[in-house]
């Protein structure tokens, strides 16, 4: 470095110091964590897709979620997460972008944005962009430029293996239905990597020209007044481009390998430099791997990202080596719930976690983790709310969960649309496995029983639009629906908001210290929370019978702040799917 640029570089890092100290006093919130709004928010993810359509094509909007702005504002909430909207050939409902810099057509255009984001911000509530930096679509100019010759500037923008060289080395691919992860093009006589569907080429980030492209791209998105991205498979964009075979350990478990590029934490970083850092946002990373590997998405000194996913828990009770069969004998809760306490013990001192039990990845909560018959519907939607809103992580809730809206749980293949289920479908059937259970399974597991439409009302397509949806509309929507809910005080849409205002008056519930009680019990997740002398038991029984707790705290003058039955039970033992929140 110059002597002259070396004096700037030190005065100039020395003013962002002093001003960085003085603006963000660490207001410590508790042992260890510095008070953030992306830690106090509660996230609402919205599928736009399967929100609301304002056109009539059967698929939502930006001008269907604009005509529910209010809607959404009168749940509490302080931040949605869009699900992408960029230009895209939709192979994989957006997770294909073909110009990172446009609106997909089907969702309006870039005025129609404006608009949302503007709306947004009007009513308080921050806006975060999904952003897919692992690939793109085969349509991207990129892509179509690069597979014209090995001469083309893009060429590079993406990783090959030239033919020559013989049958590139073997890469796994999650949506491919050889599960395999080069794809040849003839004109260049090369093959190109895809970790996902042959139609999502991997983004080449050993490339600077590309990393540079994609900052530039994330800074027009900032410069727009977004508040913040979740980042899509981001574990996976740095690759050892001397192919080695991949090690033994790997043994299917893609998060480990794939999910530890050798200048993974190199790149982010540099994205931290030159875009991050620049604005006040909110991070979440797409981060598989264990405890050690994620924290360093997130301890603030690496200057990295805020907050990570964990798919240990939400991936639990699936047998191995199927793809997401739900074990019949149900899952260990005892395990799951140790799952949870050990990350919330990763993030004590660094770093800071998520908690959501549904996105578009997942099937509806209330099937896979609580109980979608008519009896228990209610109790136990009301009871996962309560969950996911008294943990110390940032709530990421997903839309139509406020109702309890449930699996769809189709019985055959042609009326799904999910790549990854038609791919592990066909799977199957080239192994000659058995179809049969694999749908069964699916009825729990797959992704698009969380994508169907949301249901607002009784009308046509449960108001979600006039046309045919691209899914179809849960057939329950006469008595699952937003209107309904609305008009009733006890429904699962207000006690919702109720638990989200106690979270905003409570910082205990955000902040305060966890501690998980009565560990073994079998049926009931039971742990305080605690922050400057304030002490909150929550007590959540899993299942559909009246069962015991033993915390062995006295609940006798505890305060009732929140419970989903109208009388709350007394003592040692909760009624099926009750949830109560105490003050101690
Ligand atoms: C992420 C997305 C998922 C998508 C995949 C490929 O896991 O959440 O929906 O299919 O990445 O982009």
């Amino acid at each position: 470095m110059k002597p002259t640029i070396k004096i700037f570089f030190f005065v100039f890092s020395t003013i962002i110091f002093f001003s960085c100290k003085t603006k963000n006093k660490p207001a410590r919130a508790d042992a260890g964590t510095e008070r953030k709004w992306w830690k106090e928010a509660t996230v609402y993810q919205i599928y736009p897709r399967s929100f609301q359509d304002s056109d009539g094509d059967g698929v939502g909007d930006l001008k269907g979620i604009i005509s529910r702005l209010d809607y959404i504002k009168s749940l509490g909430i302080d931040a949605v997460w869009l699900n992408p909207v960029y230009e895209s050939p939709n192979k994989d409902n957006g997770y294909d972008i073909s110009d990172y810099q446009n609106i997909m057509k089907q969702f309006g255009n870039m005025d129609d944005f404006d608009k949302l984001l503007k709306g947004f911000h009007d009513r308080g509530i921050k806006v975060m962009m999904d952003m897919v930096l692992n690939h793109c679509s085969d349509q991207h100019k990129w892509f179509q430029e690069a597979k014209k010759s090995r001469n083309s500037e893009y060429y590079n923008y993406f990783h090959w293996w030239p033919a020559e060289k013989g049958e590139p080395p073997y890469r796994w691919s999650i949506f491919d239905e050889k599960a395999y992860g080069w794809e040849f093009n003839k004109a260049t006589n090369s093959y190109y990597l895809h970790y996902f569907a042959d139609f999502q080429p991997d983004l080449n980030w050993e490339n600077p020209q590309l990393r540079q492209d994609i900052y530039k791209m994330m800074r027009y998105w900032c410069d727009k007044g977004v508040d913040g991205f979740r980042m899509d498979a981001l574990a996976f964009i740095s690759k050892d481009t001397t192919w080695p075979p991949l090690p033994k350990e790997y043994n299917g478990n893609w998060g480990l390998y794939y999910a530890s590029g050798p200048y993974l934490h190199d790149y982010i970083q540099e994205m931290n430099r030159e875009v991050l850092s620049k604005y006040n946002l909110a991070t979440v990373a797409e981060a598989m791997g264990d405890i050690p590997r994620v924290k360093m998405f997130v301890d603030e000194d690496r200057k990295e990202l805020n907050m990570a996913y964990n798919f240990e828990a939400i991936d639990f009770g699936y047998l191995p080596g199927e793809y997401k069969m739900p074990d019949p004998n149900g899952y260990d809760f005892v395990k799951w719930k140790s799952i949870y306490a050990k990350w919330d013990s990763a993030f004590v001192e660094k770093g800071w976690g998520t908690m959501y039990l549904a996105n578009h990845d997942q099937p509806r909560m209330l099937t896979r983790w609580g109980n979608d018959t008519p009896e228990f519907r209610d109790y136990s939607s009301k009871l996962l709310t309560t969950f996911i809103l008294s943990m110390r992580a940032t709530p990421f809730y997903y839309f139509g969960d406020e109702i309890g809206m449930n699996n769809i749980k189709f019985e055959k293949v042609e009326q799904y649309n999910d790549v990854e289920l038609l791919t592990n479908y066909e799977q199957v059937k080239a192994k000659g496995g058995d179809l049969k259970r694999f749908l069964e399974g699916m009825k729990i597991s797959s992704r698009d029983n969380g994508r169907t439409p949301m249901q607002w009302d009784t009308t046509t397509n449960a108001g979600f639009g006039n046309g045919k949806s691209w899914l179809p509309v849960n057939g329950n929507y006469k008595t699952i629906n937003v209107a309904a809910q609305e008009k009733d005080e006890n429904s699962c849409l207000n006690y919702f908001r109720k638990m989200i205002r106690l979270r905003k008056d409570n910082d205990v519930l955000v902040y305060g210290k966890y501690t998980l009680l009565d560990k073994t019990n079998p049926d009931v997740f039971a742990y305080t929370r605690e922050l400057n002398g304030k002490k909150l038991l929550v007590l959540l029984n899993f299942r559909g019978k009246i069962t015991s707790v033993n915390t062995g705290i006295d609940v006798g003058n505890g305060e009732i702040l929140i419970n989903n039955y109208s009388t709350p039970s007394a003592g040692g033992t909760l009624k099926p799917y009750e949830a109560i929140i105490y003050q101690l």
